[in-house]
């Protein structure tokens, strides 16, 4: 990780970070999958990382992240930073190819982060300087609705009436102050995400274009 007043460790002009959030259940996961096959991004979910790392063997953190993901409290975020910025090393290191990844360049859909205001900094400062927010929006009773269905099969342990409540508290004290400052400067592309999974791909993916565009005009 980067030294205080170091640069980010990726040049955001070569390396496109769009943050994704929403309130759990929002669609940030299903959406990204459809935007990854238009637009060849990397996409990182911070809370699959997470997941992963707490099941890795060996890891230090394991018990720790578990029980902040049943509470739906937000995990430190040098865990989860970390995490993230391994994630992109890795993916540079391997050398993708098309759209978006020649000459040094990537680009990256960063999912469920940041949910606090301070991984909002850090990462900002220390990773890559993030270009947009893409922000899915519903009620608390189509996300609830959305997330009980699916935990029928995702064997998550969050995916329960109890833990969704205390997710729902998080987003509402940590998260939307995330992207009310983000929305300040201007970076919040906000969708409605309460209609069909296409529906709401066609604004994703209207939203997307339009920042690539805009980020054509100012290369
Ligand atoms: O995004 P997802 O719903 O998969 O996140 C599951 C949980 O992982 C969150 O409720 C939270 O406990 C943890 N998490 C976190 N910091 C993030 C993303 C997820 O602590 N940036
Ligand atoms: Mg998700």
């Amino acid at each position: 990780m980067a030294i205080d007043n170091a640069p980010p460790t990726f040049d955001h002009s070569l390396i496109t970070v769009i943050y994704v959030l929403g309130g759990p259940g929002a669609g940030k996961g299903t959406q990204c999958a459809n935007l990854v096959k238009d637009f060849g991004f990397s996409h990182l979910s911070a809370g699959d990382l997470l997941r992963h790392e707490q099941n890795r063997e060996g890891s230090e953190y394991g018990e720790l992240i578990r029980t902040y993901i049943r509470e739906g409290t937000i995990v430190p975020m040098e865990i989860t930073i970390k995490l993230l910025e391994n994630a992109m090393k890795a993916e540079l290191e391997k050398g993708r190819e098309g759209e978006g990844w020649a000459n040094g360049k990537g680009r990256f859909l960063i999912d469920g982060f940041p949910r606090k205001m301070d991984q909002a900094m850090k990462f900002d400062e220390t990773v890559c300087l993030a270009s947009k927010v893409l922000f899915f929006t519903t009620t608390e009773e189509v996300m609830l609705a959305r997330l009980l269905e699916r935990g029928k099969t995702s064997g998550r342990e969050d995916d329960n009436v109890e833990s969704i409540k205390k997710r729902f508290r998080t987003y509402a004290n940590d998260t939307m102050p995330v992207i009310e400052y983000y929305a300040s400067q201007d970076k919040v592309a906000e969708i409605d995400s309460t209609a069909s999974i296409e529906q709401v791909y066609e604004a994703a993916k209207a939203a997307v274009q339009n920042i690539f565009s805009q980020k054509d005009q100012t290369a």
